[in-house]
């Protein structure tokens, strides 16, 4: 078994949309692991850091218990959880030390498209299907709708077609479910994505410094993901206004050219999504020969 004082174990879902995301945000902070056997466990080779697949809906749970120190895991499921701690009496059961930008999703209620019910207002003395059920009572709750809920572990958008609810609220990614199912997208209730849970156990010296370290090459992978290089030749007279076109720079890198005097070249750092926009409206501006390259590694 994994030495359980030393090493810092991360749970992450064993198979579903986050699944590689999570994998691959590990191998970008440098972790490199091997699979155990049953393929359950990647025990990491460089770092005192397992990775142990679970079920997502199993992480917020052994992050609480501190089987786990950390988890990666949706916030919809991290929130479903907390309130049933919460409920149950237990207020810090973990806390979230990121969100990380990756999916993202919603969780929104499900109207039959010819129903009596259409908005969350229509749902008193109704029922509605979720697997989603603390999140759902506490917002009903909120609303001041007394509405029934209905447990579903899976398949909740078909409860209205088999008359077991009026209603569903579910996760909702790109909408295709819920409209192959003839259900109207309503209200959001939550917006989803991926997140990291730490326990809330006072961790060993060296175990918190190496989960600080993780979470600053988190920090960092997270800033170069959107970040660009740009290069670009630029007339001396438009440089003002192709540095204001540059979205999320710092000052740019204005560099002389060979045997002109009339242009320079300009190196910049783009922290946001570079858009084809972009691009043309630097042209429009006198900006030529144009280069756009991805930022690996940037530590601030
Ligand atoms: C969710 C949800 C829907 C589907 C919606 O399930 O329960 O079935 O995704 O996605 P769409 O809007 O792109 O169609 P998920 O695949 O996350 O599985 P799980 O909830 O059972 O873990
Ligand atoms: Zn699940």
């Amino acid at each position: 078994m994994i030495d359980k004082k030393e090493r810092i174990k991360i749970a992450i879902q064993k198979s579903g949309r986050l699944t590689e995301h999570s994998l691959e945000l590990l191998r970008q902070c440098g972790l490199k692991y091997t699979r155990g056997r049953d393929q359950l466990i990647g025990f990491g080779e460089n770092m005192p850091l397992d990775i142990l697949l679970v079920r997502d809906d199993d992480i917020p749970g052994l992050v609480r218990d501190d089987v786990c120190d950390l988890g990666i895991v949706g916030l919809n499921i991290v929130e479903e959880c907390r309130l049933g701690y919460v409920a149950a009496g237990q207020a810090q059961p973990f806390s979230i030390a990121r969100r990380l930008d990756y999916g993202h999703c919603r969780l929104s209620f499900g109207y039959p498209e010819d129903g009596p019910v259409q908005s969350v207002a229509d749902l008193a003395g109704r029922r509605v299907a979720t697997s989603y059920p603390n999140t759902v009572r506490d917002y009903l709750q909120r609303q001041g709708i007394a509405a029934e809920v209905v447990e579903f572990s899976g398949a909740v958008e078909i409860a209205p077609s088999l008359g077991r609810a009026d209603a569903i609220c579910d996760l909702v990614s790109t909408g295709t479910t819920m409209a192959a199912n003839k259900l109207r997208e309503g209200e959001t209730i939550l917006d989803s994505e991926a997140v990291i849970v730490k326990t809330p156990v006072a961790l060993p010296a060296e175990k918190q410094a190496w989960v600080d370290r993780l979470l600053q090459r988190i920090d960092g992978v997270m800033q170069v993901r959107e970040s660009k290089y740009i290069m670009m030749h630029a007339p001396k007279s438009a440089l003002a206004e192709i540095t204001s076109l540059l979205p999320g720079s710092e000052a740019p890198t204005v560099l002389p050219l060979e045997g002109r005097d009339d242009k320079v070249a300009v190196h910049v750092v783009c922290r946001e999504t570079v858009f084809w926009e972009t691009l043309e409206n630097l042209k429009s501006a006198g900006a030529s020969s144009v280069l756009v390259v991805p930022v690996e590694k940037m530590l601030a």
